[in-house]
């Protein structure tokens, strides 16, 4: 079989230690999602807010799965590197291009971990006055949670490893690998030195 760096889910990608969830079940996942999510909104127009830039690549086949009309927008968010008190200093980078003010928003993540970044948006947000707020991540790692995120729709539930892929990144990269891998100790390694 011919091997290629990020395409073929049956070889590991350089740096990936375990392929975590395929391509297949990645797309399965993101169909019944897609469903759940459209009966929720069935009598509202709600607002897709992508947190980006780990959001971009299960929004996009996110929103192809659900059946009804929707919009979409985007922010971004700096964390400050270090901060630990729960909710963290953080700042908007790029906001949203839309009034949410009366709006049924939906902010989508790529990966909930400590729920930081999720919490100060999740605020920020708020203040906003929103009809309804409410949070889709296609990764939840639970078990690493400091600030408490309600998440409405979930892909899954995920180890305390640092997993790439689907939008996620390493450095900036992997975010093209087409499901989840484990990224391997020794590249994170390597870094640290
Ligand atoms: P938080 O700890 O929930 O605030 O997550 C902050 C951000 O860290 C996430 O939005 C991701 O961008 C990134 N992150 C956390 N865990 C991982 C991981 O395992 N792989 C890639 N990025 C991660
Ligand atoms: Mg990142």
């Amino acid at each position: 079989m011919k091997m290629n760096r990020y395409g073929n889910v049956n070889a590991r990608p350089d740096g990936i230690v375990e392929i975590l969830i395929t391509q297949e079940a990645i797309e399965r996942r993101i169909a019944e999602m897609g469903k759940e999510i459209a009966s929720a909104y069935r009598d509202c127009l709600p607002l897709l807010v992508g947190v980006l830039k780990g959001c971009v690549v299960f929004m996009s086949d996110l929103v192809k799965r659900i059946d009804i009309p929707l919009e979409m927008d985007f922010i971004s968010v700096m964390s400050y590197a270090g901060v630990q008190s729960p909710g963290g200093a953080a700042r908007i980078t790029k906001d949203l291009d839309t009034v949410i003010e009366g709006r049924d928003v939906l902010l989508v993540e790529g990966i909930v971990d400590t729920g930081m970044t999720a919490g100060y948006i999740l605020r920020n947000l708020q203040a906003r006055a929103p009809r309804s707020l409410r949070v889709c991540t296609l990764l939840d790692k639970e078990v690493r949670r400091i600030v408490s995120i309600p998440i409405s729709f979930r892909g899954f539930k995920v180890p305390d490893r640092f997993v790439v892929g689907y939008g996620l990144d390493y450095r900036q990269l992997y975010r093209n690998l087409p499901c989840i891998g484990i990224l391997s100790d020794e590249i994170i390694g390597l870094d640290r030195s």
